[in-house]
C-alpha cells in the first residue's frame, strides 16, 4: 500500500478510506464528519479581534486587494497583512477610536498596554493539510478573487461566501471558461462579463461563454484534476 501512495505516507487515514473504497458507509461518514472543520463551512463568520470592515476600507476609500493581501499574485499563500499595513494609516487616522485599541497594543510603544505583539486575526477558509492550493496560479490565469471569496468589498465581517469543497474546485478544474477574466479585470468586483463585451467590440466575440473559451485558449489554461495536483 505504501507503494501506491508513496507521497501520503502521513495520511493514515486517508490511506483508510480509500483501502474500504468508502464501500462501509460508517467509515465515508465518520470521515466527512472529521474532515468537515469550520473552516470549510459557507457561512462561517467568526468574531475578529479588531472589527475590521473590507466595506470601508475597499468600497469606500477604493484600496485594491493587494494593497494588503501583498503576496496574493507572487505567491501560493495570500498573507494577511501586518500590523505595519494599518498603523501607516491609522497613526493618524480614527486614532483614538477604542475599536483600535488591539492595534495599539501591537504597534504603539507610547500606549499604556502595548507589548509588541502581532494582531491575532482568527482564519476563516483554511483548506486542510493534506490539500496543496496555491493563489498565485490562479489569480495569475483570470480567476478572480471574487469567484472563490464572493463580494469580500462589501463585507462588514468576512465570511465564507463557497463550500471550498473538493467538488467545488473540481467543478471549475473542469470547466473555468465559465470563470475566467481578462487579467486587469481579476481585482475589479464591478466586473460585468456583458459590459467588458459591449466595451471592448474589437475582440470580436459575442457572447460571455465565447469570451470564456476565447481566454481559456490565451492563457492556455488547463486545469488538471489528477488527484496529486491538489494532494502532496
Ligand atoms: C486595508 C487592508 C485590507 C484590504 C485593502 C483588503 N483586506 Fe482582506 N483582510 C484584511 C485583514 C486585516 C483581514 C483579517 C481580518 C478579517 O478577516 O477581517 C482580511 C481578511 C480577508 C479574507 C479572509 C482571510 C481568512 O482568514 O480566510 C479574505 C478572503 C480577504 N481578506 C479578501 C480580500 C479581498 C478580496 C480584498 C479586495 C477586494 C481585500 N481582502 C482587501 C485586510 C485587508
Ligand atoms: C489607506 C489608509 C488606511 C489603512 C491602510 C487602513 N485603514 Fe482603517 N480606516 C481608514 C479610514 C480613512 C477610516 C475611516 C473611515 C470613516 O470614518 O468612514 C478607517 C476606519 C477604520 C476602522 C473604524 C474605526 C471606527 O471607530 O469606526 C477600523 C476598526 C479600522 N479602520 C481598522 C483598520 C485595520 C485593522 C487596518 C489594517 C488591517 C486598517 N484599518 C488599515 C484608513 C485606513
Ligand atoms: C481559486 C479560488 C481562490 C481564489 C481565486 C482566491 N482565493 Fe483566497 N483562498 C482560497 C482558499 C481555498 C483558501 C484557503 C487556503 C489554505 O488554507 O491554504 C484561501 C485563503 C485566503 C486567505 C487566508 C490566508 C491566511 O493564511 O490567513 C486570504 C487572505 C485570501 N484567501 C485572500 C484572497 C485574495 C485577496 C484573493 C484575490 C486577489 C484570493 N484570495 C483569491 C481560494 C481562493
Ligand atoms: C473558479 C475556478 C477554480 C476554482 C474554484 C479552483 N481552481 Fe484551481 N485552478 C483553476 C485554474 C484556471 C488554474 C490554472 C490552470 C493552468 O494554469 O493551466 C488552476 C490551477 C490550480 C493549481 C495549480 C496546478 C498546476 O498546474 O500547477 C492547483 C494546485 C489548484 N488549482 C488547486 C485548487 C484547489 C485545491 C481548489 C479548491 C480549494 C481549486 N484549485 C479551486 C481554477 C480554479
Ligand atoms: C482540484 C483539487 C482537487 C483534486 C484534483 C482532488 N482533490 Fe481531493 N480534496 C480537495 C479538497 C479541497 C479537499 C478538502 C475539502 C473537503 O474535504 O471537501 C479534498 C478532500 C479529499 C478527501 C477527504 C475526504 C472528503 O471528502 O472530505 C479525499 C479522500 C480525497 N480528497 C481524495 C481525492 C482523490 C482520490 C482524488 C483524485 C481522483 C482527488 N482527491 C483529487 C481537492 C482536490
Amino acid at each position: 500500500m505504501a507503494n501506491i501512495f508513496p507521497r501520503w505516507s502521513n495520511l493514515l487515514p486517508l490511506k483508510i478510506a480509500f483501502c474500504a473504497g468508502f464501500a462501509v458507509a460508517g467509515v465515508a461518514l465518520a470521515f466527512t464528519y472529521y474532515a468537515t472543520p469550520k473552516t470549510l463551512t459557507v457561512g462561517y463568520q467568526p468574531a475578529q479581534p479588531i472589527p475590521f470592515s473590507h466595506k470601508i476600507h475597499v468600497d469606500q476609500i477604493g484600496l485594491d486587494c493587494r494593497y494588503c493581501h501583498s503576496f496574493v499574485e507572487v505567491s501560493g499563500h495570500s498573507n494577511v497583512p501586518t500590523g505595519n499595513t494599518c498603523w501607516n494609516c491609522h497613526q493618524h487616522v480614527q486614532r483614538e477610536s477604542p475599536k483600535l485599541a488591539p492595534l495599539h497594543k501591537s504597534m504603539n510603544p507610547t500606549y499604556p498596554g502595548y507589548d509588541g505583539k502581532p494582531i491575532e486575526w482568527v482564519r476563516v477558509h483554511k483548506a486542510p493539510d493534506f490539500v496543496n492550493f496555491n493563489h498565485s496560479a490562479h489569480v495569475n490565469r483570470g480567476v478572480s478573487c471574487q469567484s472563490c471569496h464572493g463580494n469580500v468589498n462589501t463585507m462588514e465581517v468576512v465570511f465564507q461566501d463557497q463550500s471550498h469543497s473538493m467538488a467545488w474546485c473540481l467543478d471549475c478544474h473542469r470547466a473555468p471558461e465559465n470563470h475566467l477574466r481578462p487579467l486587469e479585470e481579476v481585482y475589479n468586483f464591478g466586473y460585468n462579463a456583458e459590459t467588458y463585451l459591449s466595451n471592448n467590440p474589437q475582440l470580436g466575440v459575442k457572447t460571455t461563454q465565447e469570451l470564456g473559451l476565447k481566454l481559456k485558449q490565451q492563457f492556455k489554461v488547463t486545469p488538471k484534476t489528477t488527484c496529486a495536483t491538489c494532494h502532496h
